[in-house]
């Protein structure tokens, strides 16, 4: 059995377990001069100091904040290449379908992943996951997506499944960007034969789809979350990045664990969010990267949903590395206030991933947490920039407790 104390917080603040829906997002349970007893990995006990249980092993915090680790429930880590010719070109005016015409976009990210090797992704990904968990996120859902063919997307998944004995990873097999050619075909195959083998081997939690105008309709959606469903895994979803076509609404009447982006969500989007168990997951670094107008996390919570933030880190729409960051711009760009925000990027981040076991610093709960540089909470969605988490402990893998400037094992 392996036990600590931690002493010396001046402030912990933590959402109660999850999912927080509308008004509970804004509430935190909040100890002045606080303990933390972890023990084998999970809180044991948290409360005020002063009646803080004996322990084997004492650390003291030295007068600084501790919230819950960070969980970032929405990647697209592992890529090959870079799209900064067509951010230059953007910045001059080019339009998204000009950028495809000349060979950039979505589709140049996807030819430099499939000419890639296994080493070289994953070389290629380490250093981001670092800077991630680095900005305080303690579990970090990745996806596929930008595979050529069936082979692409399962060495996508072999890289997650090599790093996640150095981070704490969850895997998502995304059905992103339909062939030019032989549509019908290539959604029977993800369904027959992509997902089953996927499930086969492991390599993935959940399924996640991009419902758009330019990617997969609602019918192909529905085809692909079946395969899914039948073959054990979660369902996830992005939608309403430009058009809301009724992805966000199938995905609730199916059970989704959440639905992603959502700046294009009306009336409608936001009411079927509500009245469901589904997360709405908004990604404020596309607001800012792409322009986007924000997604209505304010309306969301104010309806009553579960709202979750990620950095929807890619090269494409949102090269944002910092789960922190993410956090804050959600306060900035998506009206959360920093309690809301806070609940976002940990229990309800920790739902949309179908995980109930973390998020909150409370009894059974694992024992990840950031401590921060300053003794306020607050500082968490404050800061633009800067250090604001110093150390990140997480319990259960490799990486417990480091910091910004230096680095975990294995790098
Ligand atoms: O989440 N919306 C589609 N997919 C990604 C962008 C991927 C890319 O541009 O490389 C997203 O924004
Ligand atoms: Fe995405």
């Amino acid at each position: 059995m392996s036990e600590t104390l931690f002493t010396g917080i001046s402030q912990l603040a933590t959402p109660r377990p999850g999912p927080r829906r509308g008004a509970e997002m804004g509430q935190l349970d909040i100890t002045e001069q606080a303990a933390l007893l972890v023990r084998d990995g999970l809180v044991a006990w948290v409360g005020p100091a002063a009646q803080a249980p004996d322990a084997a092993n004492e650390v003291n915090l030295g007068g600084r904040a501790v919230v819950p680790g960070l969980v970032d429930p929405h990647t697209h880590a592992v890529w090959a290449g870079h799209r900064l010719a067509d951010w230059e070109a953007k910045l001059q005016g080019a339009t998204y379908e000009d950028i495809l015409a000349r060979g950039g976009g979505i589709r140049s990210t996807m030819r430099a992943t499939a000419a890639a090797t296994l080493e070289a992704l994953e070389q290629l990904t380490r250093p981001r996951l670092q800077r991630l968990t680095a900005s305080g996120a303690t579990t970090v859902e990745v996806k596929s997506g930008y595979g050529l063919d069936f082979a692409a997307e399962l060495r996508m998944l072999e890289v997650v499944r090599r790093l996640q004995g150095v981070y704490e990873l969850q895997p998502t097999l995304l059905i992103h960007v339909p062939p030019e050619e032989n549509r019908a075909r290539y959604v029977q195959g993800v369904c027959e034969e992509l997902i089953p083998e996927v499930a086969h081997q492991g390599l993935a939690t959940s399924v996640d789809v991009f419902t758009e105008k330019e990617a997969f309709n609602v019918q192909e959606t529905r085809a692909i979350f079946e395969a899914a469903r039948a073959n054990g895994l979660h369902i996830k979803l992005h939608a309403d990045q430009f058009h809301a076509i009724g992805g966000t609404e199938l995905a609730c009447e199916m059970g989704a664990l959440s639905v992603d982006h959502l700046e294009a969500s009306g009336e409608a989007q936001i009411r079927a969010l509500a009245e469901s168990d589904t997360v709405a997951t908004v990604l404020p670094g596309v607001t800012l990267h792409l322009g986007l107008p924000a997604a209505p996390a304010r309306a969301l919570v104010d309806a009553g949903a579960i709202v979750a933030v990620g950095t929807d880190l890619n090269p494409g729409s949102s090269p944002l590395f910092s789960t922190q960051l993410a956090l804050a711009l959600s306060v900035r760009l998506n009206k959360l206030t920093p309690a809301e925000a806070l609940s976002a990027c940990t229990v309800n981040a920790a739902h949309a991933l179908g995980l109930s076991d973390r998020g909150s610093l409370s009894p059974g709960q694992r024992a990840d947490f950031c401590v921060l540089a300053g003794p306020d909470w607050r500082e968490v969605a404050y800061a633009l920039g800067g250090q604001a988490v110093q150390e990140v402990h997480c319990a259960h893998s490799a990486q417990a407790a480091f910091g910004p400037s230096s680095s975990p094992p294995g790098t």
